[in-house]
Parts: structure tokens; sequence; C-alpha cells
């Protein structure tokens, strides 16, 4: 199998490179190889590898900057999903896209469906609604994966770093951490979404995906997890999402219940807490 990775050096790139490359030809492309709002651009790509696959993992996603500017956000999270849909029609190429847990509102208080509505809050995540629409309704070989908190052990670029590496700083740099405790979602290691992502792709049940880790945790909890495990020092406090500055809406339960990946007979993402202690011992 021929798979070209889009976004191969960032944080969910990286791992599907690593995992994908242990029985398939993978090409890994940075942003110097592809530029993926340019249709000719990706054509060009496409023409030169004759991929099998495309994985997009590429994104505008510092949320707050998508608020400031709405315009780039839609054209990379939205127009240049379409590109890669109509190309991958065009060429009967397997597409693999990634979305977010962003697209839900919150209010459902329990595990989010692949059948339940989406309502995005923010500029963020109706882009990379409209994405998961173009690559759905565009490309008939699609897989849109939805997927949760990410961390890996190569940080996301275009943060600078993820939950885990920020909890790591602070704690170094602070007299004291806290963390609020009423935003709750399932974080997971992009190493699982990379096993997962190598097992679904093998099948042909393209469709609408959510990928998370089983169960659900608070932040201030996931950030007690890290401490615990790593021994860290520095006191560390439950918050409101109410102390802080609301800079951007967000939804504050976020929890998906991985349907479809069961339903295809593919789940083998662990609990969070056990996936979490993993990574800290084995990824830092
Ligand atoms: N991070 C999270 O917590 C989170 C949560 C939910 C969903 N997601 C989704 O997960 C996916 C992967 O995130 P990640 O953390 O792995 O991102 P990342 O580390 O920022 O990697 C994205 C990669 O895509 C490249 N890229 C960006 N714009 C591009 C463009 N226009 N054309 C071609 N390449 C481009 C980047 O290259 P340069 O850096 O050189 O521009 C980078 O290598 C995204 O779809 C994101 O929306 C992330």
């Amino acid at each position: 199998m021929k798979i070209a990775i889009i976004g191969a050096t960032g944080q969910l790139g990286s791992d599907l490179f690593g995992e994908l490359s242990k029985k398939n030809d993978v090409v890994g492309l940075t942003h110097a190889d592809i530029e993926i709002t340019d249709i000719d651009s990706v054509n060009n790509i496409v023409k030169a590898i004759k991929p099998d696959i495309i994985i997009n993992t590429a994104a505008y996603h510092v949320v707050p900057e998508a608020e400031k500017f709405p315009e780039k956000a839609f054209l990379i999270n939205g127009s240049a999903v379409l590109n890669l849909a109509k190309v991958c029609q065009d060429n009967k190429i397997k597409f693999v896209h990634y979305s977010t847990d962003y697209v839900f509102d919150g209010k459902k208080q329990a595990p989010y469906t692949e059948k339940d509505a989406p309502n995005p809050l923010n500029v963020y995540a109706n882009t990379k609604l409209s994405g998961e629409h173009f690559a759905l309704n565009y490309c008939d070989y699609t897989y849109v994966i939805r997927v949760s908190g990410i961390y890996g052990s190569v940080p996301c670029r275009a943060k600078g770093g993820n939950f885990v590496t920020t909890m790591l700083k602070l704690a170094k740099e602070k007299p004291e951490v806290r963390v609020v405790n009423d935003e709750v979602l399932t974080p997971t290691p992009t190493y699982w979404i990379a096993k997962n992502t190598d097992e679904l792709i093998k099948t042909d049940a393209f469709g609408l995906y959510h990928m998370s880790c089983e169960g659900q945790v608070s932040w201030y909890e996931f950030a007690k997890t890290i401490w615990e495990t790593l021994k860290l020092k520095t006191p560390l406090y439950p918050a409101s999402v109410k102390d802080f500055p609301l800079v951007v809406k967000r939804p504050f339960y976020s929890v998906m219940e991985n349907q479809n990946l069961k339903r295809a007979g593919i789940d083998i993402i662990p609990d969070w807490k056990e996936a979490l202690i993993k990574f800290l011992n084995t990824s830092l």
C-alpha cells in the first residue's frame, strides 16, 4: 500500500508515519512539499507519488487565531479539504481526514456518538465541521476521524506543545499550578490514533468515526495523574473555567463514544489513564 501523509512532521503525522511505515510504502509530506490550499500543488504531488491513500493531518488549529482570521481558517480547514477530497475522488484514492470533538457544544453531558448533531461554538470548530462535510460529500472513499485532546512525543507544531508539555513547563516555572476541574473530555495519545487508523484503512468501511480513549476525565484529574506518575512537587490545585477569562467559547464536555469504530470491529484504544501512564513512562 502506498500512503502519502500530509503534515508528516506534525504531532499526529509523526506517529502515523512511524506506525504505517512498518508495513507500507509511506511518503511523508511536509508543508514545504505540499500546500493543500493550492489545488495544483495537490494534483502535482498526487501525480508524482500515485498514492493509494492520502492522510491529511494539516489544520489551522490555534483556536484564538482562527477567531481572528476566519477566512484563513476556512481556507485551510474547509476549502483545502475540498481540494483533497476532489482529487481523491477523481483518482480513486482513499482519503483520511482528522476532525475534532469541538464540533459539539457540550450540552449533552453524556458521551457523543457519531449520530449526535454537531453545534460548533467557535470559528475553528465551524471550519473543521465544514471540512468534514467536504471530505464526506465529495469523496466516496473518505474516513473522517474525530479526535480529542491529542498529545504525542512530537509536540503539536501549530501550538508549540500539548497539554502534557504545558503542564511540565508550568510545574517547572510556577510556584503553584491551577487547572480546570469542570471541563471534561478524553485526551488521547497520537500513538493510539495511529494504531487505530492503521486498522481502519485496511477496511472499506468509509464514513465518520470517533477515535478517543475510553473513559472521561477533567483537565485537573488528567494533570493530577501526570503529577502522581512523575512525582512532581509543585502544588497542583483544581480550578473552575469561571476562574479564567474565556478567550473563545468552547464545549466544557466533549467526551466521545467510539461507536462506529466498535461496529467496524476496531477499537484497540485503552482507557485514558492507562494510555497516559504508558506515555509518561515511555515517550517523554
Ligand atoms: N492538537 C489537538 O489537541 C487536537 C485536538 C482535536 C483535533 N485535532 C486535529 O488533529 C489534527 C492534527 O493535529 P496536530 O497536533 O498533529 O497538528 P500539527 O502538529 O500542527 O501538524 C500539522 C502539520 O500540517 C502542516 N500544515 C499546516 N498547514 C498546512 C498546509 N496549508 N498545507 C500543507 N501542510 C500544512 C504543518 O506544517 P507547518 O507546521 O510547517 O506549517 C504540520 O506539519 C488536526 O486536524 C487538528 O485539527 C487536534
